[in-house]
């Protein structure tokens, strides 16, 4: 029987999602319990992959891997390959983990999982929500038993990085997104505009991926296309939406400001679909469902971050 938190991470990898897990893997009061997979920046396939290999790596396929669903719940969406590589880790043409995906679908684990740690589950969601939405549909207590549930996803002022008004995970399956956010009284919501008030200078970047561990050489080459095109794209700092996320899953008392504010996702067709609506006012009289992370303490969110690369053997 261990103290520590038990940690669920439904991930996209992708590679700020590995940067995620990477922090996540050496926390010492986290337990990793699982993580559930969801095609979102690139296929189901790839994201699958994507995280055995991270954690064949890091040497921990201790960890459970369950795949989940393979698209969005109604209406299709464009991946992200454009950003992580065709296959979400650079097209570095890595050699496969050798180690499968368990057979339990994802939304079945995290039910399994919700019950097994009931009331200490720390679930976090890097990815779009589908897994988590049909979890829901298949048993809508599944809230009761979450102890803290932390979302990356959506842009509370609507600045957008997949459409102007939306963010990608939210965007790529807003009806799950919608389902969740129904559920859950109260989540924590990491957004896209905190992530570009918390970047990175490139050359920061490029210093811890020298430290010498075999993960930093391997978080070097993965992310390489995706800095190369940050940088080309969004200027001398880098973002990693999916690091911030975890740095306030991993360290709370880094969050130096957070609001309690209602939050509803449009699901229209128009050019607001997936846009993450926050009632600032609250004129529409709705609880307050989401916390928003404002500013993380950005000395510690560098320091967590250096650490994951630096752990572990060279
Ligand atoms: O908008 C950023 C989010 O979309 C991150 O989770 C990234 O991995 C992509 O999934
Ligand atoms: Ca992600």
């Amino acid at each position: 029987m261990t103290n520590k938190i038990p940690l669920l991470i439904d991930t996209d990898p992708g590679v700020d999602d590995a940067l995620a897990l990477l922090m996540a893997f050496d926390s010492p009061v986290h337990d990793i319990v699982g993580l559930t997979i969801a095609a979102g920046n690139v296929g189901l396939r790839h994201t699958v992959a994507n995280a055995l290999k991270l954690c064949e790596v890091v040497g921990r396929d201790d960890v459970p891997v369950f795949a989940g669903a393979d698209a969005p719940l109604l209406h299709a969406a464009p991946d992200a390959a454009y950003v992580h590589g065709q296959d979400g880790f650079g097209d570095t043409g890595y050699v496969p983990a050798t180690r499968q995906a368990d057979a339990e679908h994802a939304a079945l684990a995290i039910l399994r999982l919700s019950h097994a740690h009931a009331g200490k589950l720390l679930l976090v969601a890097l990815g779009p929500l589908t897994n988590i939405a049909l979890a829901l549909k298949l048993d809508p207590t599944l809230p009761t038993r979450v102890a803290r549930f932390v979302v990356m996803g959506g842009a509370v002022t609507a600045h957008g990085n997949i459409t102007p008004a939306a963010e990608f995970n939210v965007y790529f399956d807003p009806e799950a997104v919608k389902i969740v956010f129904d559920a859950f009284p109260r989540f924590e919501l990491a957004d896209w505009e905190a992530t570009i008030a918390h970047g990175f200078p490139h050359a920061s970047v490029e210093a811890w991926l020298g430290v010498g561990t075999a993960r930093a050489r391997f978080y070097d080459d993965i992310s390489r296309q995706n800095r190369t095109w940050s940088s080309n794209r969004r200027g001398d700092h880098w973002f990693a939406a999916d690091a911030l996320a975890m740095a306030w899953v991993l360290a709370p008392g880094g969050a130096l400001e957070t609001v309690d504010r209602p939050v509803e996702v449009d699901l229209g067709h128009g050019p607001g679909r997936g846009a993450t609506v926050v009632d600032w006012n609250r004129q529409a009289g709705r609880p307050d469902n989401a916390r928003i992370l404002m500013r993380y303490d950005q000395q510690r969110f560098e320091g967590m971050v250096e650490a994951a690369l630096a752990a572990g053997i060279g």
